[in-house]
């Protein structure tokens, strides 16, 4: 017989006094097995908290590297260090450096979807969560740049009037959904609400009865009083949404891509149950940081983190 993952990650989790982090597009297993599962902010704050030995995160690697700046003395390992993301590979620290020098007077705001380097030419790091309070902290007469999210900087200026420049980064996965697609489900379940994350595009958020981030589309779920609901965003979060709201029914926005499911983002589905039970096993694969840089980093995420 093989081992039992589940029961050797709780084991081993006591025997380390380790602590595990999950994101909601996890795989269910991942999800059910969490200490503590959330949005982007709501791990990077379980992270400043945390006084366990170990953090696990099950995640892609600017939410490991994330917690790393948080916990200089944790051991911080991740189950699958490929767990990358197309949205903060799309900005690469020169380039961002390069901008700022042409932009010398710009405050620097930066999505979470980033990596160390990038925190660390940042003035301030926001979430979907509170991208919004976040931008509304910088003083009015103080010119935004805004990376690496176009889609999430667009909504911005639309919900806070506020004039910024935007790197012109994306999520592949936010951007596969398909307007005319959703539009024809929409009319297939009339009673149906659409509800999706800021990183779609426009067009897609054009026809949304509720934008934000997984958090938050998972709280509007629970609470509205409506029975249906598209879901655009990645459909890990749909494990919760049924979990919570047990009687009501979640459908996955449809991609353009009829044949692949685009919409799953590859990074987050690297991490499995074997790969968190080794990583707990053996303490690798780490997350390391240079020490400066990890302290330059760190400056522009507590401001965040005072702010939220
Ligand atoms: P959240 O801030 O909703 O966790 O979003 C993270 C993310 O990567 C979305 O693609
Ligand atoms: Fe990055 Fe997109 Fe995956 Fe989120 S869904 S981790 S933004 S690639």
């Amino acid at each position: 017989m093989g081992l039992d993952f589940t029961q050797e990650i709780l084991r081993l989790k006591r025997e380390r006094n380790a602590v595990i982090l999950a994101h909601y597009y996890q795989d269910s297993q991942l999800q059910d097995l969490a200490d503590v599962l959330g949005d982007s902010l709501a791990l990077a704050q379980a992270a400043k908290k945390t006084t366990a030995d170990v953090v696990v995160f099950c995640g892609v690697h600017f939410m490991a590297e994330t917690a790393k700046i948080l916990n200089p003395d944790r051991t911080v390992v991740i189950p699958d260090l490929d767990a990358g993301c197309s949205l903060a590979a799309s900005c690469p620290a020169p380039l961002l450096r390069a901008w700022k020098e042409e932009h010398p007077d710009f405050a620097v705001v930066s999505y979470i979807n980033c990596t160390a380097e990038v925190k660390a030419l940042s003035d301030i790091i926001c979430t979907s969560s509170n991208a919004e309070k976040v931008v509304r902290s910088i003083p009015k007469d103080r010119p935004i740049l805004f990376c690496p999210d176009r889609n999430l900087g667009q909504w911005l200026i639309r919900k806070t009037g506020r004039a910024m420049e935007l790197w012109k980064g994306a999520c592949h996965v936010h951007e596969a959904f398909s307007t005319e697609r959703i539009i024809a489900l929409k009319l297939e379940h009339p009673d149906a609400l659409f509800i999706c994350h800021p990183e779609c595009e426009e067009p897609v958020r054009f026809h949304a009865d509720s934008i934000g981030s997984t958090t938050s589309l998972l709280n509007f779920a629970i609470e509205s009083k409506a029975k249906k609901f598209i879901v655009g965003t990645e459909p890990g979060i749909i494990h919760q949404m049924r979990k919570k709201a047990p009687d009501k029914i979640f459908i996955p926005a449809p991609g353009q891509d009829e044949s692949c499911n685009c919409s799953e983002c590859p990074y987050m589905k690297l991490n499995t149950l074997e790969k968190t039970y080794l990583a707990l096993r053996d303490l690798t694969p780490r997350i390391e940081l240079d020490e400066a840089l990890r302290q330059k980093a760190l400056v522009p995420l507590e401001r965040m983190l005072a702010c939220a």
